[in-house]
């Protein structure tokens, strides 16, 4: 099992009050208060009820991936053509709270000269930006593949100061620890493993003063391997993550926001749908999906202007399909009478 740690903030902008009175103490503690109770409504808002965030934060080399898959050549135009065509779905925002860009995408604007941030904000939408550089090899470590105790305490301390640095930026925090499920390993072992990771964020969460009731959490599922002999299905796949969750996941986390990981995007929704009907839940489950919101829009789209509307249709469905996990009424059903209606 590999394990990797990326870092991705979202959150509106929260800038600190000024004091009317320079050394006044009080005018301190209160604009520290609202600071802390917008960090709070803000990562509320993200886990609005049926809503869930779209991470399109690819990074330069993994959205040239995604473009190969369609045989189309990534430049700063196409990717500009294929951001703008998810953040102006029809009413996609009935399901989608925020959006995570990346750092290219924040500063380009759709085909009518308004900036991205702008655009999403006008449909109610909470614009965020992801701040690392990709996965780094761990010093000392080469070769790594099953994390070792330094491997996961060194990055939920990581974790940690990127956390505390957003809050005291006043901005929300989304902790992504992510253990990748490429593998032959079982449930059971992802689930250890999961453990092992959320013990030592939360430890080190708290040793660092962070404020868990203004993060959200976006961790991966507890699955089997994908290259695994028997692969756990909906029900189990809910059990094991609830366990791990309720474990170690303190009840003051407004939400958990799954990323996909790889998995179908039917799967996705299955699994997070599986965990809603076992609600309710001490955090709100929803989803912060990359591949499994996008997989169906990038493929009807093709990189073909004719097709955006197409594309649109397939983004806004996902969205909707996941809207529904989170209140545990999803059913394979509904996915074909979608298509047929
Ligand atoms: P996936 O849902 O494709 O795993 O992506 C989520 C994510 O974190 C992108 O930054």
């Amino acid at each position: 099992m590999l394990y990797q740690l990326s870092y991705v903030r979202l959150g509106r902008r929260l800038y600190r009050r000024r004091r009317n009175n320079p050394g006044d103490d009080i005018g301190d503690r209160e604009s520290d208060a609202m600071a802390q109770n917008d960090l709070h409504e803000t990562a509320k808002a993200l886990v609005a009820e049926g809503k869930g965030i779209l991470a399109a934060d690819e990074s330069t080399g993994t959205i040239k991936k995604r473009f190969d898959s369609i045989g189309l050549e990534s430049t700063e135009d196409t990717r500009r053509a294929y951001r703008e065509l998810l953040f102006t779905t029809p009413r996609v925002e009935e399901y989608i709270s925020g959006v995570i860009l990346y750092d290219e995408t924040i500063r380009q604007s759709a085909s009518d000269g308004t900036p991205f941030p702008r655009l999403l904000a006008s449909k109610g939408i909470i614009p965020g930006i992801k701040v690392d550089l990709g996965a780094k090899p761990l010093a000392l470590s080469e070769g790594e593949t099953l994390p070792s105790d330094y491997c996961i305490w060194s990055n939920a301390h990581a974790l940690a100061r990127y956390a505390a640095l957003c809050e005291e930026a006043r901005i929300v925090p989304i902790v992504e620890p992510e253990v990748l499920m490429d593998g032959t390993h079982t449930i059971e072992q992802s689930y250890h493993v999961t453990s092992r990771v959320l013990k030592a964020l939360y430890t080190e969460l708290y040793d660092q003063r962070v404020d868990v009731e203004g993060t959200l959490l976006k961790p991966n599922m507890v699955l089997s391997g994908y290259d695994a002999a028997e692969r756990a299905g909906a029900e189990e796949v809910a059990e094991w993550t609830l366990k791990c969750f309720y474990k170690h996941v303190p009840a003051a986390v407004p939400g958990i926001v799954f990323l996909s990981g790889g998995q179908s995007d039917e799967d996705a929704t299955a699994n997070l749908n599986a965990m809603n009907a076992k609600g309710p839940h001490p955090w709100q489950l929803s989803f912060s999906y990359g591949r499994a919101l996008q997989a169906p829009a990038l493929k009807a789209w093709g990189g073909k202007p004719e097709n955006v509307e197409a594309a649109q249709h397939a983004y806004y469905h996902r969205a909707k399909m996941n809207s529904a996990a989170r209140s545990g009424l999803y059913a394979p059903e509904l996915e074909r009478e979608a298509v047929t209606a």
